[in-house]
């Protein structure tokens, strides 16, 4: 990994945890039980792709840290909302997250369900809260982008095509995955731009293409990894729940080549920005040789 973006992933993974800590363990509430259970789903070893594809949006078009902060994590706790969701017996029934038991095993389903419930609404709030760096119109659009992204249009939309899927194609599969997953890396880079109040239309589209093939390729990627490697998830979960995916439905070599169109779609959709392209460049090659 190139020096520049190793250094970015080590701040943005140090920061997002410090603002864990203080968002999920320092929290004055009157249900602990389900606090270690939003505490343990979220702080435990995530890659934090999605804050970091804020921060590396942001900081390109020259925002400051401090005012990616709020989005940064907003999104990360939508995310593992959605894999405490997904892991559950009656959707993937996956025992095992990031090397650990799944939430579920470890504070049964009630809680578990709980707890993704709340740390969806906490995304929310923490946005809504970040009132002194960001403007009202922003933090709006920020909401907005979002619940996009989460919602029947996006993420659980995408989850519930997933479950029903018994007749797919390639096509269907691929609409599925924009959602399910596309929708949240899209909305990382757009929670970006407009946390650095980017307002050029054309830059915009550019980026809003870069994340769109990025985020289509993470899904595929993960395909592979499914079947292929030892993540931290049971591996050939994908086969042992008869799920169609792209990989089984188009195979792996496929699969492959279709990653790497993907993936030059992405390095050239944001050639636009220049030498401020880079680090999102070097983080879209990091992603296709990941292994987790
Ligand atoms: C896994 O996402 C679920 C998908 C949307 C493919 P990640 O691979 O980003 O999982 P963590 O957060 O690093 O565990
Ligand atoms: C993406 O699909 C899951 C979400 C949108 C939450 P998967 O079911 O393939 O994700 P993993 O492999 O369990 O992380
Ligand atoms: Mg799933
Ligand atoms: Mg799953
Ligand atoms: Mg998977």
């Amino acid at each position: 990994m190139k020096p520049a973006l190793s250094n970015l992933i080590n701040v943005c993974q140090t920061r997002t945890e410090n603002l864990f800590t203080r968002y999920l363990k320092e929290l004055e509430t009157p249900a602990p039980k389900l606090q270690e259970a939003m505490a343990y789903a979220v702080m435990n070893g995530g890659k934090r792709i999605r804050p970091l594809l804020v921060y590396a949006t942001g900081m390109a078009l020259g925002a400051e840290m401090e005012h990616l902060d709020s989005a940064a994590s907003a999104v990360e706790l939508m995310h593992s909302y959605s894999l405490i969701h997904d892991d559950l017996p009656s959707m993937d029934n996956a025992d095992t997250r990031r090397g650990k038991p799944s939430c579920h095993k470890v504070y049964g389903e009630a809680l578990a369900i709980l707890a993704g419930d709340a740390l969806q609404t906490l995304a929310f709030q923490i946005i809504i809260a970040q009132s002194d760096q960001i403007s009202t119109s922003q933090r709006l659009a920020l909401l907005e982008i979002l619940s996009n992204a989460s919602g029947i249009m996006g993420m659980a939309g995408g989850q519930a095509l997933d479950i029903s899927a018994d007749d797919n194609t390639i096509e269907k599969v691929l609409t599925l995955y924009r959602l399910k997953t596309g929708a949240l890396l899209s909305a990382s880079v757009k929670l970006g731009m407009v946390s650095a109040n980017l307002a050029d239309k054309s830059i915009q589209a550019q980026l809003e293409k870069f994340a769109a093939a990025l985020g289509l390729a993470f899904q595929l990627q993960d395909d592979l990894l499914d079947a292929e490697s030892a993540t931290g998830k049971p591996q050939g979960l994908d086969i042992a729940n008869n799920k169609y995916t792209y990989a089984t439905l188009a195979g792996a070599d496929q699969t492959r080549k279709k990653i790497q169109e993907l993936n030059s779609e992405a390095m050239e959709a944001i050639t636009v920005l220049g030498s401020k392209a880079m680090i999102l460049q070097e983080l879209a090659e990091y992603l296709l040789v990941r292994k987790q």
